[in-house]
Parts: structure tokens; C-alpha cells; sequence
């Protein structure tokens, strides 16, 4: 399968190897809670003694310190999970080891094939213990060790598909630790007569600032005193180390001032861990082939304007009638007169008003989907099917990341659900799909545009009221982009359908009153000009977010934001991203708290 092949930035699990003189116990720990805050369902560890001594624990790395003996030995791997494969529970933690317990690995990332991989290697007598696609990896290198660990890694790679930053330890090496890396982040630390591997920075920061970045399709062979790469073919590879100078807390976010922005960014990979393994096809969705005669989506807050754009999606693409509802008040609502399938959202899966929806309609006899991003939540204990976004951890308690990848899981159900009821020919589904592989590259070019963004907010950051208008699929989209900019600038912001102005709000508007345009180039567009003119009549300052081949619209408004031109189906993503962006420096203007906004919380588990 081919995918875009740019992104860096795939964070999720925290990995850390390390070889030395010193005891690798007392390295790793400290190195896991560093990595901590990339999310945790469960820990565990490997260090190399006169056997692979491997110990691993459910729940917080406090857990498994809990258990931990003092562990002899300075080599050894350490990891914590964040699941997208599996249940969060001991037996699938890693480390891995293979069928002899010679070999320890840990991964993060996707193996998309690992299914069929499975299957031959059961075949071949190898006996796996955990629900995960990582297993097969530590009894592929079982099968190629010959004496040379390396090698072994080699081959095991050439037969997997997806993505991984690994790190492998054999009894039959001692001294050697051999990582690897593809659409994963790693990152090798040099020290003196010790050398580490990590998945981010931070992990390492305290012992040396001096890192050498693996690159995709990379294999590291290292020793206390030496560190080797090579390309997968074998090629050898001369790279220095950088100095890095963060400090830790810089380093936690990546270099970036707030997490809030470092998630913005990660969103291209965000969107490509998403689609992995899922565009040809996806078992996940097997469920839409049973009978309903509705959707109903349900969810709080930025997971509910996802759905509100699901609605137009599953109308459009499945024609099946869908509503979205917000789960406080599905709660109290009548019982459908028909039959729908129910998709509820919820990037935490512990929105209590989301899970009391879950239950509601499960009570009413629903088959209940979750859309979620967090494996083994409270919500997916819920629900008869459940599909992840792998967004990653998200800190900031701004959803960013969650929603984008919340609405590319809602564009591969939709086309799933229009191939499974006819309304989709196959031409038209691969077509999709096409754009649907295309999206972060789009992603990424808002994001390099983020400088002209900057500037329309230092235009608007003393505004007291703010109005985002759309209509069609532009509609939800100015509702998640007046949602972002209140919640974390703190200034009144509203998302209205520009044909609604003119009942109501067109009283508010004033001189003093921005109105940012959704302008998608559809069928609604002449009207949205019109809407336009009637806000620019009453004086208001007009900024229109549009395609940037729609070179015209500057004469309509006062300023643009410039998306790139893509099909209008995919619309909310480039521009929900560059109004992601607007809000972020709206709020970074006025000095507000943009991680932690005034009485929010991340989770919102009272109802
Ligand atoms: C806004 C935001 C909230 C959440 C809402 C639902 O940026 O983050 O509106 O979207 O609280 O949370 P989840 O998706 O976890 O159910």
C-alpha cells in the first residue's frame, strides 16, 4: 500500500533503550516518566541479565514501579503504551518477547499486515500471547536470527507493512541494541560509554543533549561505545549529532510554545495514522451492512460539530438520512420512529453526558457505534462497535487534532456505508479515497501558511464579538471555528448559516463586529457573496477563508485566508485547520492561558 511518505511527527507510545555501564533500570523508569505525558494505558520493561528479565503492569508507570524488583543488568528496553491495537490490559504491554525468550521489542506504531503475518507464523509454530499487531514483529526477528541481531531485524522488516519505530534486545548480543524506525519517530542519544534510543527527547534530556535523528527506512545498531546506521537495504549512513538546547518543558511540546500548537501540527501525521491500513479496506465497518434506516450521531461540544458534518457526509456520499444530536439533550429526547444506527463521538470516551446517550439508546435498542480516540474508554465498554481515530494523546484541552482525525474516520464510514448500500460506484469510492490519501498533504500546506494567518488575527484580537458564518458544509465549520476562537481568547464568537443573519443577528453587527466567511466554492457560494455584501453594508470588517484559487473573493471582503483549493466534499479540513490556527493566535495576542482555558476541563465527566 503506498502513503505519503513526509510525516515525521507520528507521536503516540514512548520508547526508550538503553546500553551502558550504568544499571539500565535506573535509566528507563526515569526516561518512561519523562514520556509520560504522551499517554499511558500500561508500562513495561526488558533488561538483559543472564536471561531477559521483563516485567510489565497495567494502568500508570506507577503501577509497574510498584512490582518492579531492583533489575541487574545495563542494557534493557522500556515503553509506554498507548493503544490503537488491543485492550489496554498487562498482556498486550510491551515488551514483546519470542517463543525462547531470547529476543525483547518494543514498538509504536501500526502493522498493517500483521494479520496475515500472524497466521503464517502460527503456522510455523509460533505461539503468540497478546490481541496486538507489535507480536509479530518479535517472532518475525525469531524466526531471521542467525547470531546477528541486525540482520534478523532486517529481514523481519522487509516482510511488514505500516509503521514502527522499534527497539530490540537478544540474549545472543549482550551489548547490542538494534532500532528502527518508519513513519515513527526515533531518535538516538549519544553520551560517553553510553548510547540511548527514544521515541522523543525529553526521555533523554537529562543524560546527554547530544541526538542524532533517524530518518524512515533506518536501522541503528548500537553499543555502549558505537552507534551504526544503515538504510534497510544495508547501505551505511555517516550523520552527526545536533546539540539540542531545550529545555525539558520545551521539549515535552516539542519545541513548540503550547501543546495546543504542537497538536495543531501534528496533524498532517495525525490524519495519515488515521487512514493506515484502512482505505483499501476496513473490517472496522462490517456493521454497516446490517439493516437501519437512519443514523444518528451524537456528541458534546467539537465531537458534535464532527457529526454535524457527518450528516452532510453520509447524506451525500450514502444517502442515508442522518441527524446529529448533542448527548445532553438525546437523553431526554423521544425514541426514533424508525430504526437508526447510532454513532456516538467522543475523542476522551468519558464525556458523561456522551456515555449516558450510549446507554440511552442501547436501552432503546439501538446498535451503538463509538468513534473514539481513547482504546479501552469507558465508552467503548458501551457500545457494540467501536472505531479509533489514533489522533494520539491530545494535551491541550482545545480538541485540534482529535476533530480532524474524528472526521476522517467519518469519511472512510461514509464511504464504506455508500459501497455497502449501492450509492457509491466503485469509481466513485476510489475516487474519494484518492482525496481522502491526499488530505495531509493539504493539511501541511496550512500550516506553512500559518504566518499569514498570524497576521488576520493581530487584525481581529481586540474584537468583543466575533461572527463565523457557512453554509452547507460550511455551516458546522464555522460553528467548531467560533467554538475554538471563544474558548481559548475568550471573546464572545458565534457560528451562524449566513442565510440566518438577516433573522436576528444582523442586529449585533457593528463597525466594531467581525465576520469571518466560510467560503466554499458549491452551489452555495453566489449566495454567500450576497451575505457577505449585506454584513460589509452594516460596516463590519469581513475576512472570508477561502480556496487560493479563488483569486476574486479579495474584492468581496477586507482581507482572506487562503486554503488550498480542494474538493469541496473535504472542505472543513484545511479550513477548520487554518481556523484552528486563527484562534491559536487570537489567543496568544491577548496573553491567555491557551492550554488550560478558564473553567474547562478536558474530560467533562459530570453531566
Ligand atoms: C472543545 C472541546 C470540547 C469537547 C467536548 C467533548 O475544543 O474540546 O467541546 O469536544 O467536551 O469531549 P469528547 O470528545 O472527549 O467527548
Amino acid at each position: 500500500m503506498e502513503y505519503i511518505n513526509i510525516y515525521h511527527g507520528v507521536r503516540m507510545c514512548g520508547i526508550i533503550g538503553y546500553t551502558g555501564k550504568k544499571n539500565a533500570r535506573s535509566i528507563i523508569i526515569p526516561a518512561l516518566k519523562r514520556l509520560e505525558y504522551r499517554g499511558y494505558d500500561s508500562a513495561g520493561i526488558a533488561v538483559i541479565n543472564d536471561e531477559i528479565q521483563l516485567y510489565k503492569m497495567k494502568g500508570e508507570l506507577e503501577h509497574l514501579e510498584r512490582i518492579l524488583p531492583k533489575l541487574e543488568g545495563n542494557i534493557g528496553i522500556g515503553h509506554t503504551r498507548w493503544a490503537t491495537h488491543g485492550q489496554p490490559i498487562k498482556k498486550n504491554a510491551h515488551p514483546f518477547l519470542d517463543c525462547k525468550k531470547k529476543t525483547a521489542l518494543v514498538h509504536n506504531g501500526i502493522i498493517e499486515n500483521y494479520m496475515e503475518l500472524k497466521e503464517e507464523l502460527m503456522k510455523e509454530g509460533h505461539v503468540f500471547t497478546s490481541e496486538t499487531d507489535t507480536e509479530v514483529l518479535v517472532h518475525l526477528i525469531e524466526k531471521y536470527y542467525k547470531g546477528n541481531l541486525e540482520d534478523a531485524v532486517r529481514k523481519a522488516l522487509k516482510d511488514v507493512q505500516g509503521s514502527y519505530a522499534i527497539v530490540v534486545i537478544h540474549l545472543g548480543n549482550k551489548k547490542e541494541i538494534v532500532a528502527a524506525r518508519n513513519e515513527s519517530p526515533l531518535i538516538l542519544g549519544v553520551g560517553d560509554d553510553e548510547n540511548f534510543v527514544a521515541s522523543d527527547i525529553p526521555a533523554i534530556l537529562e543524560h546527554t543533549d547530544k541526538v542524532i535523528y533517524m530518518m524512515n527506512r533506518e536501522i541503528a545498531t548500537l553499543t555502549e561505545d558505537n552507534i551504526k546506521i544503515t538504510t534497510l537495504d544495508g547501505k551505511e549512513i555517516t550523520r552527526e549529532w545536533e546539540r539540542v538546547d531545550w529545555s525539558l518543558e520545551d521539549a515535552e511540546k516539542g519545541g513548540y510554545e503550547h501543546f495546543m500548537l504542537k497538536e495543531i501540527f501534528e496533524q498532517p501525521s495525525a490524519i495519515h495514522r488515521t487512514l493506515l491500513g484502512r482505505i483499501l479496506d476496513m473490517d472496522e465497518t462490517n456493521f454497516l451492512k446490517i439493516h437501519f434506516d437512519s443514523i444518528k450521531i451524537i456528541a458534546c461540544g467539537t465531537s458534535y460539530h464532527a457529526g454535524l458534518i457527518g450528516k452532510y457526509l453520509f447524506e451525500r456520499i450514502a444517502k442515508v438520512p442522518t441527524t446529529a444530536e448533542m448527548s445532553s439533550e438525546y437523553r431526554h429526547s423521544s425514541p426514533s420512529f424508525e430504526n437508526p444506527l447510532v454513532i456516538l463521538i467522543s475523542q476522551s470516551g468519558e464525556t458523561a453526558d456522551t456515555l449516558g446517550a450510549a446507554r440511552e439508546a442501547k436501552h432503546r435498542g439501538y446498535r451503538t457505534i463509538a468513534v473514539t480516540n481513547v482504546v479501552g474508554s469507558s465508552i467503548t465498554r458501551e457500545v457494540d462497535e467501536v472505531i479509533y481515530t489514533r489522533a494520539g494523546p491530545e494535551i491541550g484541552v482545545a480538541a485540534t487534532k482529535s476533530f480532524i482525525t474524528q472526521l476522517v474516520a467519518l469519511y472512510i464510514i461514509a464511504i464504506n456505508l455508500g459501497l455497502a448500500k449501492k450509492t457509491l460506484t466503485y469509481d466513485n469510492a476510489k475516487h474519494i479515497k484518492e482525496g481522502l490519501r491526499s488530505l495531509p498533504r493539504y493539511a501541511q500546506s496550512v500550516l506553512d501558511n500559518a504566518d499569514m494567518i498570524k497576521e488576520v488575527a493581530k487584525n481581529i484580537c481586540h474584537a468583543k464579538d466575533i461572527f463565523f458564518i457557512g453554509r452547507n458544509i460550511g455551516f458546522p465549520t464555522a460553528l467548531e471555528g467560533a467554538l475554538k476562537l471563544k474558548e481559548i481568547s475568550y471573546i464572545h464568537a458565534e457560528g451562524y448559516p449566513a442565510g440566518e443573519l438577516k433573522h436576528g443577528p444582523l442586529a449585533l453587527l457593528t463597525k466594531e463586529t467581525p465576520v469571518i466567511a466560510i467560503a466554499v466554492k458549491d452551489h452555495t457560494y453566489q449566495k454567500m457573496l450576497s451575505n457577505i455584501g449585506e454584513v460589509a453594508a452594516r460596516g463590519s470588517p469581513t475576512i472570508a477563508v477561502g480556496y487560493e484559487s479563488d483569486e476574486d473573493l479579495r474584492k468581496y471582503v477586507d482581507s482572506v485566508i487562503y486554503v488550498p483549493t480542494i474538493e469541496n466534499l473535504f472542505a472543513p479540513i484545511p479550513i477548520s485547520i487554518a481556523l484552528q490556527l486563527l484562534a491559536y493566535y487570537v489567543a496568544k495576542e491577548r496573553n491567555c492561558p491557551i492550554d488550560k482555558p478558564r473553567n474547562l476541563a478536558k474530560s467533562v465527566t459530570v453531566e
